[in-house]
């Protein structure tokens, strides 16, 4: 598989994916229509008739499959350095209709010997073939396209199952298979939503022995944006990003994002940071406005530094505001960047335009509800 042929794979709904292994499993994640819930009558479902649900659940006896959601960072301003070596953040985030799907099955002892059993995949999806009006779904290999996908603890995944365990004390064995269409190492905090979703998942798989306070705290020690992902939505985070507030009925925004074709170490790019004089706090004010004024507030501090490591990114922030975009930015450490547009449509045909330019994995989504399954 090519990149250049990568390149013209996007998230969409493809009803029809006909791929043995994996046919039922990419059917879920394409084929959910816009407007429609997948979840067991004793989930009580989010309040989103009219919206795509932050988290997909669907619940069986032995089994629960969970399609966790990507975030952009619309403000990021760095306030300092710590004594633990992490920043101290201000951060607006927003979750993003773009999906992984977990799904999580109790094992018996003959099954497995191991307490938890992991395999991961890439996946992309075709886009639509007009001239056989065939729709097509494409597993890629664990290397390709954005890197090795490791199935023991240095995945989220993993950790979040590991943490549930020790935390329950529950000795039982799962298996989990992990199917990827966020791009990682690219700012878009799957990898961050994977682990929230694994660990509110298998909570419900097992009767929710955990409560959602202590769900919320144990989301910290896997990673700085975890916790966001327990209610979504739109939210400010602070701290190292664990300190989440969430910003209701916030304004419905449509992106075109570009993931470029490399990726960039959250890591390095703070590592690079200077932080000048002049950081300043969000006040209460510009927070409450930031909804209606976010084309003014867009901002991220780790863009310079990014930019500094990579220029590309600088260029293709330029791509999206010359495509028509109203405004646009790097997400999070990056590498990826987004454009705000003033509808769907548009969204659509920016992230179509921008596909023939081979500038990166190119997709258009809009921000998500806040979750609200209860515990
Ligand atoms: O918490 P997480 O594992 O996502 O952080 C990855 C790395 O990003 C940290 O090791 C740290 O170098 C940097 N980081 C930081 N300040 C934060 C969040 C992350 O310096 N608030």
């Amino acid at each position: 598989m090519n990149r250049l042929r990568i390149a013209e794979y996007h998230f969409g709904n493809f009803p029809n994916t006909n791929l043995s292994g994996f046919n039922l499993l990419i059917k879920r994640v394409l084929s959910t229509p816009v407007l429609e819930l997948v979840a067991s009558p004793s989930v009580p479902l989010p309040s989103t008739k009219n919206e795509k649900p932050f988290m997909r659940w669907e619940i069986q006896e032995d089994q629960i499959e969970v399609q966790t959601p990507a975030k952009l960072n619309l403000y990021l301003e760095v306030l300092g350095k710590r004594d633990d070596g992490f920043h101290e953040l201000e951060t607006i985030m927003t979750a993003i209709d773009l999906y992984d799907l977990i799904r999580i099955r109790k094992l018996s002892r003959d099954e497995s010997s191991e307490q938890i059993r992991l395999s991961c995949k890439w996946i992309t999806v075709k886009r639509f073939d007009k001239s056989t009006s065939e729709k097509r779904g494409t597993v890629l290999g664990t290397d390709e396209p954005f890197g090795d996908l490791p199935t023991d603890k240095s995945n989220l995944v993993y950790r979040a199952a590991q943490i549930f365990f020790s935390e329950t004390g529950i000795d039982a064995r799962v298996d989990i298979e992990l199917l990827k269409l966020i791009p990682s190492v690219a700012g878009l905090g799957g990898a961050s939503g994977n682990a929230a979703g694994t660990l509110m998942a298998i909570n419900r798989l097992f009767g929710s022995p955990v409560g959602k306070q202590r769900i919320f705290d144990l989301t910290a020690e896997l990673g700085s944006d975890v916790p966001f992902f327990v209610n979504g939505g739109t939210a400010i985070c602070r701290g190292r990003g664990e300190k989440t507030t969430q910003l209701r009925s916030f304004a419905k925004l449509h992106f075109v994002v570009i993931r470029p074709y490399f990726g960039l170490s959250t890591k390095s790019v703070f590592s690079k940071l200077e932080l000048p004089n002049d950081v300043e706090q969000l006040n209460g004010q510009s927070i409450q406005h930031f909804g209606e004024n976010w084309k003014s507030s867009l901002f991220n501090r780790l863009q310079e530094p990014a930019i500094f490591a990579a220029p590309e990114i600088a260029k293709i922030i330029e791509t999206l505001n010359q495509s028509g975009c109203i405004a646009s930015q790097m997400t999070g450490s990056g590498s990826s960047c987004f454009g705000v547009c003033e509808s769907p449509e548009q969204a659509k045909t920016i992230a179509n335009q921008l596909r023939s330019q081979r500038i990166g994995f190119v997709y258009s989504c809009q921000n998500l509800p806040d979750f609200s399954v209860p515990f």
